[in-house]
């Protein structure tokens, strides 16, 4: 299978249950928001192009700040669950395409964001699109999401062999890595020439799992989700049994936000 086929047949699992996207995943800092604030207003006057918005992790935030959001979600039920958290706000819109193919309108963007979005876009596009997108000096802000050393650690490790067993794609003895040794993704951006100096925030947070809660966002990886159905209930099962007998019936996942942004160049 090549990289494209992959990334192409993976990006379209997000869609097949989108209630349960909706339901599982989780937003991100309120500080993120405050830091992206202070580069680029986000308020009424404020043109945003979110790539990849899922069911409005981030899109609700940004237009209850008041900015005009246009979000271009590949996924049609993702887009209707996203049309639906967004009601309250007119202000923003979702366009079903893949944004590799949606034609930019003419008014520039102020703001170009995607969160936990820009890698299933098309690397020879998605940098010279989104700067194409942007008014001169206009931002654009690409955040990642890491699974971090920390929380329930020994819960981790002891997954570590339910994964092997059940996942032959997993690597050998993988552990957690801290934050700390986690590379910024940063080189592409940097080199594209189209953006002035990169800025890398981070932002390290604790999230509780029931064993219920944390199976539902396991299935929401795209990962889990292309297994064949009897691995991954393997696998499931596997993490709630050791979830049940041997952590009470919760555990805890250290996130690392990491938020990139740069300033389109004149
Ligand atoms: C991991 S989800 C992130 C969703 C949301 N932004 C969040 O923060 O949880 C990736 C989203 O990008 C969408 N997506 C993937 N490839 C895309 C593309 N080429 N154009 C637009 N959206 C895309 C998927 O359908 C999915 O909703």
């Amino acid at each position: 299978m090549t990289e494209t086929s992959d990334r192409e047949r993976l990006r379209a699992t997000f869609t097949e249950d989108a209630e349960l996207y909706d339901r599982a995943r989780p937003g991100y800092p309120h500080q993120l928001y405050e830091d992206l604030s202070a580069l680029v207003t986000l308020g009424p006057d404020c043109r945003v192009l979110e790539i990849g918005c899922g069911t409005g992790q981030a899109t609700v935030p940004l237009a209850a700040a008041g900015c005009l959001v246009t979000a271009v979600e590949l996924g049609p039920e993702m887009a209707a669950v996203a049309r639906r958290n967004l009601a309250p706000y007119p202000g923003a819109e979702v366009v079903v395409s893949a944004f590799e193919d949606w034609p930019l309108p003419a008014e520039p963007f102020d703001l170009v964001f995607a969160a936990t979005a820009f890698h299933w876009i098309d690397p020879a596009v998605r940098i010279a699109k989104s700067a194409a997108a942007l008014r001169p000096s206009g931002v654009l802000a690409v955040v990642s999401t890491h699974h971090v050393k920390g929380g329930s650690e020994e819960f981790f490790a002891e997954s570590q062999p339910v994964y092997e067993h059940f996942d032959p794609a997993t690597p050998r003895g993988l552990r957690l890595s801290p934050a700390s040794d986690i590379p910024s993704d940063d080189a592409e951006l940097a080199a594209s020439g189209h953006f002035g100096p990169v800025r890398v925030r981070r932002y390290e947070w604790d999230l509780a799992y029931s064993t219920r809660q944390y199976l539902d966002v396991l299935r929401t990886y795209s990962g889990h989700r292309a297994l064949p159905a009897p691995a991954r209930e393997g696998l499931l099962a596997g993490i709630a049994d050791l979830i049940d007998t041997r952590h009470g019936g919760s555990i805890t996942k250290r996130y690392m936000t990491e938020l990139m942004t740069a300033g389109r160049t004149a």
